[in-house]
């Protein structure tokens, strides 16, 4: 049995003076002054320094000397108060230090691929290779930490509030919310698979149908999609759904979760209700479904000047039905050729739009870019209308609605990076609402849900769903936080009828819906309640609340973009026997 520890490494303070302690954990450095060894001896906690003394136990000395980095090891000794001079005020123990009797090596540590001490002496790659090593930096140790602490405040506002935690199946019937589905072969029903869960979705409302009328669930969900910065194929949500409600209760009850973990975990008070915006709106005033409203910097409406102009291209735009709007850049008449190039780069190779216009302001007009279609009276209706100064950038986007105001809302972001807009402390939380229904679909040319098929259409747009289904509003909402979508979600159609006329309108017919969906369409006509709820991306909500802008900082064991897992090597072949037994016969290896 090993010198079992009496105290971990963050818990010793002054007032420990002369006691005999014990402490077991990791060799972070090490340094040798002639007689003495003073070691950093590390665990979760915290950091202790502990000290080696030739003239008094040489034995422990003598091994100590050969002591590495990350080493593990058990110490027995004296606490002691350091003298005035050399208390370390940047640590909780920096007031003392474990003088050892004794020492007893638990396990050497070969050489590490990278210091735990910096996490950026290493590339992400040989990092996740070595995630269990990466997990021992202390920024990761924290995110975790708070993480834990996120699930815990969690539950406890949900118990409090008289949720029901209900746990639902991972091999399910596949779910539509718009990804891809991870497949499971059954080995007992060859040719048939499980999907895993894109989300709880269903069954969530089958409980609401069952009288679980406030369910929630902390859940794993698994979407095989194209990765950006801020997703991952599995993530985990906090997954609510309640019965008997309307938007105004969801959203309360977000509120409420919201507000006691910014308060908790970082002591900022939040408003006791957030801002709104209605889809439309936030897109002709940001261009974008997720508006970061920390600064200013919104869209205007350009057409009304560029009637009046001489420049052909923005016409035939508005001719066509399209639309012309401009972004404002207070003071950014200073951007150079080259950052105008690249904010047209933003616009034409990730928005698809026709190009980028602009002007800037001098002491008494427009110059530059397209100023000359504009006369000088225009010109100063325009600095006057749109309140330009002297010194101001102006970026157009001419295009059908979507690109423009798209296009534009990019650049309103890229402006806000490169000028450093959003204040790092501020939090400011938002729901859209109405968002629409359906879009349409060219590839396939029809219409898909926005949300999801179970998503109720706003009632004033249901009588007439099918003459224009693209107009169609929708009872789903998101919350944003600064530009994240932290949760999404809507009131549910709780109708069978109203239910089979948006299946009809998705071009999903009577079969396919018997068949993907038969059991919910029977559940709803078995007493179903008004029901509504939300999911929060829970990964997200941590990013924000530990301040990271990387998703794999706050998952222990996370993917790459690619959707691998580096440490262990997943995904990987099987054996031809595993395939056999589930009846698979590879395409590639035409087995
Ligand atoms: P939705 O698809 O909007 O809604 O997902 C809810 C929230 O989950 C987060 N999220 C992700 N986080 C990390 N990686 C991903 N790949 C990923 N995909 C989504 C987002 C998002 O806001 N069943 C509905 C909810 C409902 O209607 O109640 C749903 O899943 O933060
Ligand atoms: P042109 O007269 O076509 O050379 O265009 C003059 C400037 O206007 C160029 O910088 C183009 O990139 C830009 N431009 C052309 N069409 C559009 C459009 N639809 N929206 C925004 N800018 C445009």
């Amino acid at each position: 049995m090993h010198l079992k520890r009496t105290h971990t490494c963050g818990q010793l303070r002054a007032a420990d003076n002369g006691s005999t302690v014990t402490l077991n954990g990791w060799i972070h450095s090490r340094r040798d002054h002639g007689g003495l060894i003073f070691v950093d001896l590390r665990d979760r906690y915290g950091k202790t320094q502990v000290v080696f003394d030739e003239s008094v136990t040489a034995d422990a000395f003598n091994t100590a000397k050969h002591l590495g980095m990350e080493d593990v090891i058990a110490v027995k000794g004296k606490v002691v108060g350091r003298p005035e001079g050399s208390i370390n005020t940047k640590i909780p123990t920096g007031q003392i230090d474990v003088y050892v009797d004794e020492l007893e090596v638990l396990n050497e540590s070969e050489p590490l691929p990278f210091l735990v001490t910096d996490r950026d002496s290493a590339s992400e790659v040989l990092r996740l290779t070595y995630r269990y090593l990466e997990l021992r930096t202390e920024d990761l140790q924290r995110y975790l930490a708070t993480r834990s602490r996120v699930y815990q405040l969690t539950r406890d506002y949900f118990y409090g509030h008289d949720f029901i935690e209900v746990e639902t199946p991972v091999l399910m019937k596949s779910t539509p919310e718009g990804a891809r589905d991870y497949l499971v072969p059954s080995r007992l029903h060859h040719g048939s698979f499980y999907a895993l869960p894109q989300s709880p979705q269903i069954y969530k409302q089958l409980l609401m149908i069952a009288g679980y009328d406030r369910y929630f669930q902390i859940v794993k969900c698994f979407r095989d999609e194209d990765l950006r910065a801020a997703r991952q194929p599995e993530f985990t949500q906090i997954d609510v759904e309640m019965s008997f409600v309307d938007e105004e209760d969801v959203w309360g009850n977000v509120e409420g979760l919201i507000n006691k973990l910014y308060k908790e975990v970082l002591d900022v008070e939040l408003p006791e209700h957030y801002e709104r915006l209605t889809y439309g709106e936030a897109m002709e005033r940001f261009g974008s479904d997720k508006p970061d409203l920390r600064y200013g910097l919104e869209l205007q409406e350009f057409a009304p000047y560029a009637l009046k102009s001489d420049f052909g291209a923005f016409k035939s735009v508005l001719e066509k039905g399209g639309r012309v709007k401009t972004l404002v850049v207070p003071g950014g008449g200073k951007y150079s050729r080259k950052v105008i190039d690249e904010l047209t780069r933003l616009v034409t190779h990730y928005h698809k739009g026709k190009g980028l216009a602009w002007m800037k302001a001098g002491e008494t007009g427009l110059e530059g870019g397209i100023a000359k279609f504009f006369s000088d009276d225009l010109q100063r209706e325009i600095m006057a209308g749109l309140g330009v100064q002297s010194g101001d950038l102006l970026l157009f986007v001419a295009d059908t609605e979507k690109v423009a105001l798209s296009a534009l809302g990019a650049l309103r972001e890229e402006v806000a990076r490169r000028e450093n807009l959003a204040d790092p402390d501020e939090v400011k939380p938002l729901w859209v609402t109405e968002f629409p229904l359906l879009e349409y679909d060219k590839e396939t040319d029809r219409y898909m849900s926005v949300h999801h098929p179970f998503t109720a259409p706003h009632p004033d747009d249901v009588p007439n769903m099918e003459s224009d289904p693209g107009k169609v509003r929708s009872r789903g909402y998101d919350l944003v936080i600064n530009g994240n979508e932290v949760a999404g979600g809507s009131v549910r159609i709780h109708d069978t009828k109203l239910q089979e006329r948006v299946f009809r309108m998705l071009g999903i017919s009577e079969e396919e819906a018997e068949l993907k969906f038969s059991f919910l369409l029977k559940a709803l006509k078995y007493g179903a309640p008004p029901h509504g709820g939300i999911a929060y991306g829970f990964d997200r909500l941590v990013m924000l609340l530990v301040g990271t802008n990387q998703i794999r900082d706050v998952i222990a064991f996370p993917k790459t973009t690619s959707a691998t897992s580096l440490m262990d090597g997943a995904p990987s072949k099987v054996s031809p026997e595993q395939l056999r037994e589930l009846g698979i016969r590879l395409i590639d290896e035409g087995e």
